[in-house]
């Protein structure tokens, strides 16, 4: 079977530590999509270490670690991050495959990407300039340059036809000169990427599921910036949603089994795009310093705002969530009252459907509210030890989603997971 563990908000929602606290379960973690925007956060006792590219089980001696064709490897930037967790003594030439369908990031998808930002001024989405919406065009616009692709004799002369698309596109010539500067280090980055096992990924995990394995896919980003059902177009490239498994590993539908998706107990997002129940106020600021909401990838202060249970219950439709996931409780310890907001009030009437035109609509969130922990969620070790107000929290949740919440993470570190 393949489980899934995915966001459910704007990203951000603390996977990297769940999928290293699950993975123990499995034999194998597969990344689906997306690439180094991710950031995605784990301790290792005391030390942090954030993975971009590179699948949250790689510190789990014998579980092999894919990064799927559903990805997307920007080859300098992968290189660093191998060599950082190689120094901690992984093998990744030993644990890590890669699926030869992924695609790459050229210099000139960075620049584009930054171009593209730069055009739109005011109304730009944030990105986090890794290249990554450029190179997905590429991918579906049929010229993009895979993984594979390196290994073949014609591999530069390819680079450079695409590039000079590029180069049409971008028509400045100060473009040109950056993307060269970066050229040195795109090559030898491609060298290093050839050390990696580079496999048809699809073939053998499908192999793998018929011995009988089980793998955890692990998602980047979250469900309000998938491209189809996310805050368009204040969203990503891909589709971050259990569906993206499917088409992101080569699985079939028929193998998916629990899907595990998390939310914080309040909501971040960073970047621009709209965000319902933001606090533009001391609390959101409260909960960015208490919560340290900033960003695992860019630095970027992150917004926060309360828990947005429509938004919610509609990420929990989409990917049909099997087992919520409630992470940072921990962090609304010192919060006198804590809201979930369970309606939009949108020109006066009260929906509890995230609408489609969420730019456009002036969107007033309805909140409920229950009242301040009794104890401190962070001195917690069990269900049993877990407060009053603090269930009645988790029961609002589950009763608007109709999905149990199956695990409530109070703390940074691996085993700060309690189980419901
Ligand atoms: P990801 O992208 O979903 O993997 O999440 P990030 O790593 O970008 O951000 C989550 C942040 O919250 C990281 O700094 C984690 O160490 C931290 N974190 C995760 N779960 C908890 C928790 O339950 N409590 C606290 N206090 N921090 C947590
Ligand atoms: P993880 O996996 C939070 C946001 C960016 C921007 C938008 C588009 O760590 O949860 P992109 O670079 O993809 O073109 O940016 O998406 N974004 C994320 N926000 N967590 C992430 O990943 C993100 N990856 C992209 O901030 O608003
Ligand atoms: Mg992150």
């Amino acid at each position: 079977m393949v489980d899934v563990l995915l966001g459910l908000q704007w990203g951000d929602e603390g996977k990297g530590k769940i999928v290293d606290f699950l993975a123990k379960n499995y034999q194998i973690i597969a990344r689906f999509q997306g690439g180094p925007n991710a950031g995605h956060t784990l301790y290792l006792d005391d030390k942090k270490v954030v993975l971009h590219t590179i699948p949250s089980g790689v510190f789990h001696p014998g579980i092999l670690n894919v990064i799927g064709n559903g990805v997307v490897i920007d080859p300098v930037s992968f290189q660093a991050e191998c060599e950082e967790i190689e120094s901690l003594g992984v093998d990744l030439k030993a644990c890590m495959l890669i699926s030869e369908r992924a695609h790459l990031i050229l210099p000139s998808h960075k620049a584009l990407d930054k171009a593209s930002e730069l055009a739109k001024g005011q109304q730009k989405i944030g990105s986090t300039l890794k290249g990554i919406g450029p190179t997905y065009m590429d991918k579906t616009g049929r010229n993009g340059l895979r993984v594979g692709d390196i290994l073949k004799a014609d591999f530069k002369a390819r680079y450079q036809v695409l590039k000079d698309k590029h180069l049409q596109i971008l028509n400045q010539p100060e473009w040109a000169e950056e993307i060269q500067s970066w050229e040195a280090d795109f090559f030898k980055a491609i060298e290093a990427l050839k050390q990696y096992q580079i496999i048809a990924a699809e073939y053998w995990l499908n192999e793998q599921l018929i011995a009988g394995k089980r793998i955890l896919a692990e998602g980047a980003q979250g469900t309000m910036l998938d491209i189809d059902f996310g805050t368009y177009p204040f969203v990503t490239s891909s589709n971050t949603i259990t569906a993206g498994l499917c088409t992101g590993l080569g699985i079939a539908p028929k193998w998916v089994g629990k899907v595990f998706g998390i939310s914080k107990a309040y909501c971040t997002r960073v970047g621009s795009g709209p965000f319902p129940t933001e606090l533009l106020n001391e609390t959101g600021d409260q909960l960015r310093a208490i919560g340290h909401e900033f960003g695992a990838t860019t630095g970027r202060p992150r917004r926060c705002g309360w828990i947005d249970l429509v938004a919610l219950k509609y990420a929990c439709m989409i990917n049909g969530v099997t087992d919520l996931i409630i992470t940072k409780a921990d962090i609304l310890d010192e919060m006198p009252e804590v809201f979930l907001c369970n309606a939009y009030s949108i020109n006066g009437v009260q929906t509890q459907h995230f609408p489609y035109d969420i730019i456009n609509d002036s969107i007033e969130p309805v909140y409920v509210k229950t009242e301040k922990w009794s104890k401190a969620l962070s001195s917690c070790t069990n269900v049993d030890d877990l407060p009053e107000e603090f269930n009645a929290f988790t029961r609002l949740i589950s009763d608007f989603t109709k999905v149990k919440v199956s695990f409530v993470s109070n703390g940074v570190g691996r085993h700060q997971l309690i189980t419901l």
